[in-house]
C-alpha cells in the first residue's frame, strides 16, 4: 500500500466481518481491533453478576466501573475482562443473544467508541463492528459494509458452534440472528446503518479468501 490506512468493517452478524479483518490486519502488518469483543466482554460481566438488563443505569455503571482491553498473546489476539482472560467465554451462546440489549445503552457506547478511538489513534488498524465507519471512525480511508443473505450467516455461525461442540438449532440460530440485527439496526444510538460512502461486499457466494482479496484490492486503489 502506498499509504498508512485506517479500515473500517461493518455490517451485520456473521457477515464475515471479525474473519477477514483479522487476516487483513495480518497481511498488513496491521492491527485488528474487534469492537464487538469488547460489547461481549461487558455482557458477560453484565450476567455474571446478575445485573438487571434492562437497566440503562446499572449498564452505565458497570461500563463506566469496567476494564476492557483488547491485545495480543503470542499470534492471538485476546480480550481482557477486568485483567482476566474472557476470550473464550464471550463466544457463547449466551452472550451473543444478550449484547445487543447492552449495546444499546447511550452510556455504555460513549465509553466504548472513546475507548476505540483511542487504540486507533496511530493508525495502521483495521476495526470492525457495526459504527465504526458512521459513528467511530468517521474519517476512515477504507469504510466496507460487509453482508450475506441472512440464510448463509445463520448458516456460517451456526457450522461454527456445531464444530466447537455446542448443541444447536439452524432454525433457532437464524430466528435469533434476526432479532439481534433488528435491535442493532433499530437502537437510537449509532444503530446499524450503511455509510453513504462506505462500499457493499455482498460475500453471500463469496469464500473467504475471495473477500480478503476483494477488500485488499480496495486498499491498494485508495
Ligand atoms: O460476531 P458477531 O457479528 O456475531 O457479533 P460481534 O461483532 O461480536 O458484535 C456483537 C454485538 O455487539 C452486536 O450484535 C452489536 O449489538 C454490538 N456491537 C455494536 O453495537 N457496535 C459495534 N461497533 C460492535 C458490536
Ligand atoms: O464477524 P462476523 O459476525 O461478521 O462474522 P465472522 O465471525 O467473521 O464469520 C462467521 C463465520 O463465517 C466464520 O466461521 C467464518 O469462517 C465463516 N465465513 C466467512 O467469514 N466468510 C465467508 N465468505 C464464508 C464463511
Amino acid at each position: 500500500l502506498e499509504k498508512e490506512l485506517v479500515i473500517a468493517i461493518d455490517g451485520p452478524a456473521g457477515a464475515g466481518k471479525s474473519t477477514v479483518a483479522r487476516i487483513i490486519a495480518d497481511k498488513l502488518g496491521y492491527v485488528y481491533i474487534d469492537t464487538g469483543a469488547m460489547y461481549r466482554a461487558l455482557t458477560l460481566k453484565a450476567l455474571n453478576n446478575n445485573i438487571a438488563l434492562e437497566s440503562e443505569k446499572e449498564l452505565s455503571k458497570l461500563a463506566h466501573n469496567t476494564d476492557i482491553r483488547l491485545a495480543k498473546q503470542g499470534e492471538n489476539n485476546i480480550v481482557l475482562l477486568d485483567n482476566k482472560n474472557v476470550t473464550t467465554e464471550i463466544r457463547s451462546n449466551q452472550v451473543s443473544n444478550n449484547v445487543s440489549l447492552v449495546a444499546k445503552v447511550a452510556q455504555v457506547r460513549e465509553e466504548m467508541v472513546s475507548l476505540q478511538r483511542q487504540m486507533a489513534k496511530s493508525g495502521k488498524v483495521v476495526m470492525d463492528g457495526r459504527d465504526i465507519g458512521t459513528v467511530v471512525l468517521p474519517n476512515a480511508d477504507v469504510k466496507i459494509f460487509l453482508t450475506a443473505s441472512v440464510e448463509e450467516r445463520s448458516e456460517r455461525r451456526y457450522q461454527e458452534l456445531i464444530s466447537k461442540g455446542e448443541e444447536v438449532d439452524l432454525e433457532q440460530i437464524k430466528t435469533e440472528i434476526i432479532r439481534r440485527d433488528e435491535i442493532d439496526q433499530n437502537r437510537e444510538v449509532s444503530p446499524l446503518v450503511e455509510a453513504e460512502d462506505a462500499i457493499r461486499v455482498d460475500t453471500t457466494k463469496l469464500d473467504i479468501n475471495q473477500v480478503v482479496q476483494n477488500i485488499i484490492s480496495i486498499c491498494q486503489e485508495v
